[in-house]
């Protein structure tokens, strides 16, 4: 199958011939081809998008949320379908694939809900017969760039607000996982979307993303990633005064006191760490444990990852799929020797797993680290893979300082029965996402997603907060008096 772009409601082949594979990271099967396409596409893509916005930002709003129910519809009876191409292309295990269509299905019900919505504020005004009040007005072609992790999600909680806010996008999904965006354009067709409101353009961040932070007409760069390349994407973008918003790494922890329920941190701690093999940007990295539990903890945490089964995510009795590539298997193992060199003790795992179908995969053993310090590049630094740090602390403001000590700041957890600490972790924990007695992952759509420093850049995915990135605020000040009056002057009369 060959994977081309999808531009003013067509498929469509980019000027350029060339196609790259796109390959099951389970089995290392080849899947499909997709298009590497060029700065004329997305030229192309972006003379299609601004044609259409204009027409698209006068349909009602509600009109405009009316295509979100249907594609909320069409993912729904399709939800099986969508689930099993994510498993394919990206690895996460299918119970996980289902979760995340379903994060997206709930995303196109939610934003639909805004489409009679998008408040603004009405105000009284400072004069006599005057009105005032505030609107969102859409920005206009938006470039939304995506990553691989979570390959529909994240997409749609970029590009669902987008369109109810009278935008229209350009998206380039991740070079490794470029099916499951084939298949939304797919579903944005038959659900009837006004051709250029949706255009997807494959290929590179190189080619692709720097054409798209470059153009002029694209007035919105919304970028999940890393943060080195964010950093890139803000920098470029910064030049042509564009509006940059950034979802980047974590270093997530989990704080477990000495009297959380260990059994349930337990369970925390493994969902958080080796779901999606650690791939998501709110994996739980660190596990920051007062020492008067750390015995115990370490004891039934390496009891149940024993148990873990590792293999193909399509195979519903595997709890671990594969991590996306060599690449990644590499990095993921160049932190052990790291870990080790520093000092810390490889209790768990820290190794590439071969043999039998393994090969053909790319699949890291679960991973434990103890007597891990703050301060240790595997204490500090992004791995995204199935590894995590054991860190001792001997009080609960310890626990907090860790946490804070790194450069990111998305999510944070903590495990304890103690209703004041709860609370004042939920003030103190420096992350955009807080957890009281469950694991870092598993975010809402319909709360703000993102995080503190190294993280973002002030902006949230999902959530109305959402609608800020997609939206300019217009006020609106109607005199009705049929005389001139001056703002700041006449208010004395
Ligand atoms: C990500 O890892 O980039 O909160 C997104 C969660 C999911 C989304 C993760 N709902 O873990």
């Amino acid at each position: 199958m060959k994977l081309t772009n999808f531009v003013n409601g067509g498929f469509q082949e980019g000027q350029n011939a060339d196609f790259v594979p796109v390959t099951n990271p389970a089995t290392g099967e080849e899947l499909a081809e997709v298009q590497r396409s060029t700065a004329a596409d997305v030229e192309e893509a972006v003379k299609a998008a601004k044609a259409a916005q204009k027409k698209w930002a006068l349909v009602p709003a509600p009109k405009r949320a009316d295509y979100l129910y249907e594609i909320g519809r069409l993912m729904k009876e399709r939800k099986e379908q969508l689930a099993t191409v994510l498993t394919k292309e990206m690895g996460k295990v299918i119970e996980e694939g289902r979760g995340e269509v379903q994060e997206g299905i709930d995303m196109a019900f939610y934003m639909a809900g805004e489409g009679r919505r998008l408040f603004g504020e009405t105000t009284p005004s400072e004069l006599a017969d005057k009105f005032a009040m505030s609107v969102r007005a859409p920005i206009g072609v938006v470039g939304l760039i995506t990553p691989w992790n979570f390959p529909v999600a994240i997409a749609t909680w970029k590009s669902f607000p987008a369109i109810v806010a009278g935008n229209t996008f350009i998206w380039k999904p991740a070079t490794e996982t470029p099916m499951m965006a084939y298949e939304m354009a797919k579903i944005f067709k038959e659900a009837g979307l006004p051709d250029g409101v949706a255009n997807i353009v494959f290929g590179s961040g190189s080619e692709v993303g720097t054409a798209m932070i470059e153009h002029r007409d694209i007035r919105v760069i919304s970028f999940t990633g890393s943060t080195d390349t964010g950093r890139k994407v803000a920098e470029l973008g910064g030049r042509y005064l564009k509006k940059v918003s950034l979802e980047m790494g974590g270093k997530n922890a989990v704080i477990v006191m000495d009297d959380a329920d260990l059994d349930l941190a337990v369970d925390g701690i493994l969902w958080s760490a080796f779901g999606t093999a650690g791939q998501r940007c709110t994996a739980c990295s660190r596990v920051i444990v007062h020492k008067d539990a750390k015995e115990q903890l370490q004891e039934r945490l390496l009891d149940k990852m024993d148990k873990l089964t590792i293999g193909d995510g399509m195979d519903e009795t595997v709890k671990i799929g594969p991590v996306i590539n060599k690449k990644a298997l590499e990095k993921i193992h160049s932190y052990i020797e790291i870990g080790k060199q520093e000092g810390a003790e490889l209790v768990r795992g820290g190794e590439i797993l071969t043999g039998g179908h393994y090969d053909k995969g790319n699949y890291y053993a679960p991973t434990l680290f103890a007597g891990v310090t703050p301060d240790m590049r595997i204490a500090q630094e992004e791995i995204f893979g199935p590894v995590i740090s054991l860190i001792e602390v001997a009080s609960f403001e310890e626990a907090i300082e860790v946490n804070n000590g790194v450069i990111y700041g998305l999510s944070s957890s903590i495990f304890t029965a103690d209703v004041n600490r709860a609370f004042k972790a939920q003030r103190d924990l420096d992350t955009g996402i807080v957890y009281i007695n469950a694991g870092t992952t598993g975010a809402e759509i319909h709360l703000p997603f993102g995080g503190t420093k190294g993280t973002g850049n002030g902006h949230r995915d999902s959530g109305v907060a959402a609608l800020d990135v997609f939206t300019e605020w217009k006020s609106i000040y109607v005199d009705f008096s049929g005389k001139l009056q001056r703002a700041q002057i006449d208010n004395e009369a």
